[in-house]
Formats: structure tokens, C-alpha cells, sequence
């Protein structure tokens, strides 16, 4: 029987299909893996051996731990890159990093309060997290997640992040430049996924922006005026519990919430770059094309030396030349 029920799901006005489930060693995996379509894995094992991974056992082995916690005054933790925050922009983000030792996380967590600014441990497991957590993590099933980065041609693996979320937690609808093999340990998370075609429905922040890579799209709350095309956005959708890994292909969009359960979710993601390209096949792959997309961007926004005049620039060589209603 499922850990849980569609009462712990957040509502949204969103068509969605669902992500197929596969044991982890039914053929289709890889085909969906190399082709970069999402799955939802069981039984590969991947972090079997850090079940016990809860709040009471890492506070006993990371307590003076210095970690990465994401403080937000609503349920929302809309990342952002702190480096392109320029005097030129009004930022006020809602939620915002801040260190702490884990006892301190974990107490907060334990006596927190509804109302008080929500936590979302976000610390990625390297040799500062102590030696007793180190062993345990040296005993993730790695042959297996291993051996589809080879099968998949993807890159090195590039880091782990541990992440404790509050219930209800939500990182808001985005997209990540690497592969992404998310294990659950500990409660469900639910995953909206949205591939890379449907990025003129998702409409994300311009890439200069400290949130390049989020959709300016607030599912609680779409305005359909400035983003008329959400509605015809149709997601994907997967709840993964316990022991379930999910690939989230690179640049797929994903909106990610603990399920309103009363509990805490630990999880784990496995990030891999791209695979080198050995041969580019045409008609590109519409995650290519955003790549293409975001080098212009960038291109722009360094040549103009002001990212403010992108847009203007853009619109002048499209406008009337190459919009439809013109040719
Ligand atoms: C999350 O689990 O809250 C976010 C994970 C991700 O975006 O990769
Ligand atoms: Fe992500």
C-alpha cells in the first residue's frame, strides 16, 4: 500500500500524465535513460544502506556540521544565483541561504512552530560532513548508478546533495543543465515534470536574471495574462517514496514538493554533466536547442555589456522579420 494520499498533494491547475514505473532491471530503463525521458525506478538499491538516514541519526554524526539551510518565509524555496543579483535589478527574494551546524537545523526543525520561516537543508555530501556519514556513503549501491552513467554516455558525476525538507516544501517549477538520478530515503516528494518542448508554456526568467532557470510561472497562482501559454502546459507527474529513484533528464523542467504528510522527506540526487557530443544529428533535440537559446542569451548580454538591452535587441531582429503574421 502507498505511504500516502492524494490529501497530502498541493492542488494546481495542471494537466499531468504519469511518469512510467519500472524495476530497475526491466530493459526498458535504459532505453528511457539514454533517450532522456523520465522514470521512476524501484528496487535498484541505490541508498539501501542509509535508511536510518533521519534527523536524530545525522544529528549524532554531523552535529558541528556547518550546513547549507534555505530559510523562506512561505512554502516557496525559489532558488537563485546570488551572482547575478546587480545593482540595475529590485531582487527581494523569499527565501535565502544561511549556515548552520545540523544540531541547530535539527532542533529547529524538531520545535518549529506553523508560522515560523520554513527550513530546507540543502548540504552537499563532501568530506566536511564527517567521517561516520562518509562511511555510509561509501556504501551506496555505486556499481549500479555507475554503470548508467557509462550505458547513457553521460558525464562525471559532479556532486550529491542531501536535502531535508519540511512538509509541504516546494521547490518551485525549473531546470537543471545536468542529468539528475534523485533518490528518496526517507517520506514522498511529488514531481511535476515538463520536458524541454514546452518551454514557451513555462516561460522562464531571462537568463541574466538571478532566477535564470526558474519558471516565472507561480503554479499557485498562474497570471494567464503574462503567461498565457501555461495553460497548455501538460506535466508529468510521479510521487516517489522510499528507495524510488527518478531520472530527471537534463534541462526537463521540474516542480518538486514534500507531500503534506506531517513528517520530513530526506532524499538524495546524483548529478551527472552531459555526455560529451560525438556527432550532431539534425533535427537537434529540443533540449539542444535550449542550450542554443541561452548561449545567445549570453552572447548578447556580453556584447550589448548590459543585459538590460537584450530584450530590446531581440525583439528588433524578430519583430516584423521573422514573425509569423509577417511572412
Ligand atoms: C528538491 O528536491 O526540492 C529539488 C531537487 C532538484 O531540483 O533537483
Ligand atoms: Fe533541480
Amino acid at each position: 500500500m502507498a505511504g500516502w494520499n492524494n490529501n497530502q498533494l498541493r492542488k494546481y491547475n495542471i494537466k499531468f500524465e504519469k511518469i512510467p514505473v519500472l524495476q530497475h532491471d526491466d530493459p526498458k530503463v535504459n532505453s528511457l535513460l539514454c533517450n532522456n525521458k523520465p522514470v521512476l525506478i524501484k528496487g535498484s538499491k541505490l541508498v539501501s544502506s542509509v535508511l536510518n538516514w533521519d534527523l536524530d541519526y545525522l544529528q549524532k554524526h554531523m552535529s558541528s556540521v556547518c550546513c547549507n539551510v534555505m530559510v523562506s518565509t512561505n512554502h516557496k524555496f525559489k532558488y537563485y544565483d546570488q551572482k547575478k543579483i546587480t545593482p540595475s535589478i529590485t531582487f527581494k527574494p523569499q527565501s535565502r541561504p544561511s549556515s548552520m551546524t545540523f544540531s541547530e537545523f535539527a532542533e529547529r526543525m524538531k520545535t518549529w512552530k506553523k508560522g515560523a520561516p520554513r527550513l530546507y537543508l540543502q548540504q552537499t555530501l563532501n568530506n566536511s560532513i564527517g567521517h561516520h556519514v562518509v562511511r555510509d556513503f561509501v556504501m551506496f549501491n555505486w556499481d549500479w548508478v555507475m554503470s548508467k552513467q557509462k550505458i547513457c554516455k553521460w558525464g562525471a558525476l559532479t556532486s550529491n546533495l542531501l536535502l531535508i525538507s519540511q512538509e509541504g516544501n516546494i521547490t518551485p517549477c525549473h531546470y537543471d543543465e545536468q542529468q539528475n538520478m534523485f533518490a528518496v530515503v526517507k517520506g514522498y516528494k511529488r514531481f511535476i515534470l515538463f520536458p524541454p518542448s514546452q518551454f514557451e508554456c513555462l516561460y522562464p526568467h531571462p537568463v541574466h536574471h538571478p532566477y535564470d532557470r526558474q519558471s516565472q510561472v507561480d503554479f499557485d497562482n498562474p497570471n494567464y495574462t503574462m503567461f498565457p501559454k501555461f495553460k497548455d502546459a501538460c506535466g508529468y507527474e510521479a510521487v516517489v517514496g522510499p528507495e524510488d529513484v527518478l531520472y530527471i533528464p537534463i534541462y526537463w523542467f521540474h516542480h518538486v514538493e514534500s507531500l503534506m504528510s506531517g513528517g520530513y522527506t530526506v532524499s538524495i540526487n546524483f548529478w551527472f554533466k552531459a555526455g560529451p557530443i560525438e556527432k550532431i544529428e539534425y533535427p537537434l533535440q529540443d533540449y539542444q536547442k535550449m542550450a542554443i537559446m541561452r548561449n545567445v542569451e549570453k552572447m548578447l548580454g556580453e556584447a550589448l555589456h548590459d543585459p538590460n538591452d537584450v530584450g530590446s535587441m531581440l525583439r528588433t531582429i524578430v519583430v516584423g522579420r521573422y514573425t509569423s503574421e509577417e511572412l
